[in-house]
């Protein structure tokens, strides 16, 4: 079954101040099956991460639809969906690990994982439990647990937005290079998880740049330059 069905997306941002239009993505279609890894490579700033984007609803689309085949509200345009169906779409089913980490001020480490789980129900203990286990299973150190991550290096911060995503087990992710910034064992750990969740029946978008390295993982990769499926 489908999950999900990107139909002629596009997205254009107007800069006020220097009087220019800026075409990000055009006609984007794309369609992924439930269960299903997809892997989006492309040339620097042909528009990757804004799919995703438009995705989560970070961005809102100019053009095209988004349908997303949703536990909780059925089949579902994310261009149209209400801001009260996006945050409960974020919270208990869409798991997005962004390019760059923006965290919560004052959230420590391990809060921020914890967040995760208690803004969709979980109790504090088991919270507590399956976040301490899934920052050591991402080997960010346990003195960092407790501290503001504004300080921490850019692999540290990736290794905390995947784990404060992977924690909740989404149905459904989006991951912006989800191994850039990662030295070869860590991305080992990153690809077993992946697969650990994909076995598990999660549908997965991701952008790579080392995409042999995902070699086994992806059922099929979209060539954002060309628009090409492979
Ligand atoms: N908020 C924004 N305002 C204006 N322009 C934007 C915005 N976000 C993205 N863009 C522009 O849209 C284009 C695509 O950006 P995007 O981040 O999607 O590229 P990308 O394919 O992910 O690139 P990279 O591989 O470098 O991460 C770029 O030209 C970028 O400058
Ligand atoms: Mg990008």
């Amino acid at each position: 079954m489908e999950i999900l069905s990107i139909q002629n997306l596009g997205k254009d941002f107007y800069l006020h101040n220097a009087g220019k239009q800026i075409h990000s993505c055009q006609n984007i279609s794309l369609d992924l099956q439930e269960g299903e890894f997809v892997g989006i490579v492309g040339l620097s700033g042909a528009g990757k991460s804004t799919i995703l984007k438009c995705i989560n609803r970070t961005y809102l689309a100019t053009r095209g639809h988004i349908y997303y085949n949703s536990k909780a509200f059925g089949r579902i345009d994310l261009t149209e969906a209400s801001e009260r169906e996006i945050l409960y779409l974020r919270k208990n089913e869409i798991g997005y690990v962004s390019q760059f980490l923006r965290v919560m001020p004052r959230t420590t480490a391990k809060e921020h994982v914890m967040n995760a789980l208690t803004e969709s129900g979980v109790a504090e203990q088991e919270a507590k439990e399956r976040a301490e286990e899934m920052l050591a299973y991402f080997r960010l150190p346990s003195n960092l647990w407790d501290i503001y991550p504004n300080t921490f290096s850019g692999g540290e911060c990736l290794r905390l937005n995947l784990a404060g995503t992977m924690v909740k087990e989404p149905r459904f992710m989006l991951l912006d290079e989800p191994t850039a910034s990662l030295d070869n064992k860590t991305k080992i750990l990153v690809k077993d998880m992946l697969i650990r969740l994909k076995e598990r029946g999660a549908s997965i978008i991701g952008i790579f740049h080392d995409l042999e390295f995902m070699e086994g993982l992806c059922d099929k990769v979209f060539n954002i330059s060309e628009g090409t499926i492979v």
